[in-house]
């Protein structure tokens, strides 16, 4: 494993971006940093973490003869990757809210954010950020739904350790992905999504508010919702929000 601990940068998914375009760069290199100062999350927004007591990291994976249109997969795989590193903590009630939010109840413990490089239809590398929440004793205000792993069990957890145990499980999982075996990330994905087939609601992005079932996960990612009179329409990423 080849890894870069950091101290404070702007971003380890930056960093690791800038790294690929300097040098050939292996596939599983990972940087890790006690601090980001720019740290980003999904839809532009900033992710939080004080200094030293989460994890902050970025994987790099390489890859040869992906088609563009599968990268929902990876998704897949990344989250459940993490899943399974966390389920030895015993963590009550893991699932992953669509498209790759890791919730513990119904609260966030980890984001995910993935970025892509795509060459000619192809997937040609992605760089996969993860912050998880592991010994922060409080949040601001502002994030009423974030947990930590401290908050939950009750005691704090070896940073470096869960390191090693979420790398090698989502080396396992981004395996099936680079080795094709979608249908059975799909499977696994849907068992372990936040809400499936529950009533629950949602806001679409026009600000329109409903209630509706999550029936199914499609093969680009999008989202399928069943509505009350029992009509589905299926939903881009950002297109959606769970209330
Ligand atoms: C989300 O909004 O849910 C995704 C958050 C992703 C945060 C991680 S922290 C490590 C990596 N570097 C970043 O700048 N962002 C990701």
């Amino acid at each position: 494993m080849n890894i870069y601990k950091l101290g404070a940068i702007p971003s380890t998914n930056s960093y690791l971006k800038e790294l690929v375009k300097k040098e050939a760069t292996e596939s599983f290199t990972v940087v890790s940093a006690d601090l980001q100062t720019r740290g980003r999350g999904q839809m532009d927004s900033v992710w939080y973490s004080s200094e030293g007591n989460n994890l902050l990291f970025s994987i790099l994976i390489n890859f040869g003869g992906v088609l563009a249109e599968d990268q929902f997969y990876l998704n897949c795989a990344v989250s459940l990757g993490i899943l399974e590193a966390l389920r030895a903590y015993n963590i009550p009630e893991l699932t992953v809210k669509w498209p790759n939010d890791i919730m513990s109840d119904n609260r966030k413990l980890a984001g995910i954010l993935i970025e892509n490089s795509l060459s000619q239809g192809q997937l040609k590398y992605a760089i996969v950020g993860i912050g998880l929440n592991v010994n922060e004793e409080r949040f601001p205000s502002e994030l009423p739904k974030a947990v930590s792993m401290y908050q939950i069990l009750g005691k704090k957890t070896d940073r470096n350790e869960l390191l090693l145990e979420l790398f090698e499980k989502i080396r396992k999982y981004a395996t099936l992905f680079i080795t094709g075996q979608y249908h059975r990330l799909m499977e696994e994905y849907q068992e372990n999504l936040y809400k499936f087939g529950q009533t629950h609601m949602f806001e679409t992005s026009t600000s329109e508010v409903f209630s509706g079932k999550i029936r199914d996960v499609k093969p680009g990612g999008n989202l399928v919702i069943e509505f009350e009179d029992g009509t589905q329409t299926s939903f881009r990423f950002k297109e959606i929000r769970f209330l």
